[in-house]
């Protein structure tokens, strides 16, 4: 058994109910034979509901004694005793907020779980994900009771690099994600005749023409951005013309809102991984596959009629075996991008937009840049845009307030690490929280919180002006980013 195995055993919740209802059964089997029918139920009730207080105490007690592996990192007590705390503030939505402040309290490091530890600095980025010896991902990617073959969930890094070597034909990785501010135009301009830029070209148009048609009534931007982003993926996975065509339909399956409601239940329930394995069963949690539905039907059309590329399904196809449990694996992979790609633009999107229309003056010099290079609506087009300094200014200062994704978790290895100058024990679960680095005084001032696309510009908002291109982790790094 590998280190990582050991690291990784965690309690599944519905066996957890199993034995729960199995015990039930024992002490009332037990209580009617010595005490007769009339009060077996309760007793019973009442005997085994004390020993799963008991238990939950002890659990409690013992994530706040000395004898705790991680008792000398600070922390909120509530937080570091039961995971119940986080679960509740990542349900709220403002977890990115919260985790920040507690940085302002308590440092680098900060206990936000029992096992959990939240560390702020590019150092621990480097050692968690980017560098050659990263962690493997945490239970939280367990993804329910599907199985973990799917890309996005494979937590091992030798097996995601295998899986991953079937994506390599399709996304070029420079494309979507340049590591530095510098490299970004080069590297973008060089793949402008990519299939991907015609399909960004094409959907763009086919949004504007809408926004047109559409003029004098009032619209749901975000909505729009959304059915845009959904029908761009959907060509770049399975072929142009492909689509869910959202833009032109509407989302009579509710796909957007299901995808977005199976992020945030993902999300939510990674804090406390089994919970999702009791969820499971019932059917709030049914709306979730409507995507992987929807994915499977555009595979087995894909398969009446395949083509030769350069789609994703094309390229993972020739890296897949055939039968179920090829078929699975091609199913979760498309359901991975679509989602990866969608709601991570439109929600990126969306916030900038909002960002440009309640900073006026931001709104007023970017629509003067793009007067300025265009003198008509036709001579717009992606390479170009990407030429212009202040709106590629405006997309980074987008990403640095809006970052779709929080700290992601990786689990320490048996036998521990040491991270940042400090020793992480072994099977602890760590994260960077990137809202919080992408927002520290350190890494952008001044005004770390306020919407200033300046700051990316020559001479930055000052002589005092600090950016640190290098804390900008929203597109994480190393094997399991993109
Ligand atoms: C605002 C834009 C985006 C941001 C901030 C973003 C961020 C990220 C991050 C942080 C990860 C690592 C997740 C983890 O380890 O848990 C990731 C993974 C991934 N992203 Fe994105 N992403 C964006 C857009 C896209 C787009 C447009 C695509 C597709 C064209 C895409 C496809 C993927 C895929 C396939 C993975 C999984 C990679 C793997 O496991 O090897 N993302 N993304």
């Amino acid at each position: 058994m590998t280190q990582t195995t050991l690291a990784e055993k965690s309690l599944r919740g519905d066996r957890v109910i199993q034995a729960t209802i199995v015990a039930y059964i024992i002490l009332f089997l037990f209580a009617k034979q010595t005490d007769g029918l009339a009060h077996a139920g309760s007793w019973a009730f009442l005997v085994l509901g004390t020993i799963i207080l008991l238990i939950f105490l002890g659990l409690m007690i013992y994530n706040l004694s000395p004898f705790h592996p991680l008792h000398s990192f600070p922390g909120p007590l509530i937080f570091r005793s039961t995971n119940f705390a986080m679960l509740y503030i990542v349900y709220t939505g403002r977890r990115h907020l919260f985790i920040a402040r507690l940085h302002e309290k308590y440092g680098n490091f900060v206990r936000i779980g029992p096992n959990k530890l939240s560390i702020l600095s590019g150092d621990a980025f480097h050692t968690i994900y980017a560098s050659a010896k990263g962690f493997d991902k945490s239970l939280a990617y367990r993804p329910g009771h599907f199985p973990d073959t799917g890309l996005f969930f494979l937590r091992k890094r030798e097996e995601h690099s295998n899986r991953r070597k079937a994506w390599a034909g399709a996304f070029n990785p420079a494309m979507l994600v340049p590591s530095a501010l510098q490299n970004v135009v080069d590297l973008r301009i060089s793949s402008m005749d990519s299939f991907a830029s015609r399909v960004l070209q094409d959907r763009s148009n086919q949004m504007i023409e809408l926004l047109k048609r559409s003029e004098g009534c009032v619209l749901d931007f975000g909505t729009i951005l959304a059915r845009w982003s959904y029908d761009v993926m959907g060509d770049l996975t399975f072929g142009q013309g492909q689509s869910f065509e959202l833009l032109k339909g509407g989302d009579q399956n509710g796909i957007i809102q299901n995808g977005q409601k199976a992020m945030v239940v993902f999300d939510i329930l990674g804090e406390i991984p089994a919970i999702l394995d009791i969820l499971w069963y019932l059917p709030a949690t049914r709306e979730i596959h409507c995507l992987e539905r929807l994915a499977e039907k555009k595979l087995q059309d894909w398969k009446c009629k395949p083509s030769n590329g350069p789609e994703l399904l094309y390229h993972l196809v020739q890296k897949t075996g055939e039968g179920d449990d090829g078929n699975q694996l091609l199913i979760l992979d498309t359901v991975l991008a679509i989602q990866a790609g969608s709601d991570t633009i439109a929600g990126v999107l969306t916030l900038t937009i909002y960002h440009l229309l309640a900073n006026q003056d931001v709104y007023q010099k970017l629509t003067q840049e793009l007067d300025e290079y265009y003198l008509h609506e036709q001579e717009i087009n992606v390479s170009s845009l990407l030429k212009l300094p202040y709106l590629t200014a405006v997309i980074w200062e987008g990403l640095r307030l809006g970052t779709p994704l929080p700290g992601l978790p990786r689990i320490i290895p048996k036998g521990g690490a040491t991270i940042s100058g400090s020793y992480v024990p072994g099977k602890t679960i760590v994260s960077v929280p990137v809202y919080a680095h992408q927002t520290s005084k350190g890494n952008f001032s001044p005004e770390p919180l306020s919407f200033r696309p300046g700051r990316w510009l020559q001479g930055g908002l000052g002589p005092d002006s600090v950016l640190d291109s290098s804390a900008m982790i929203c597109f994480s790094s190393g094997a399991q980013s993109i």
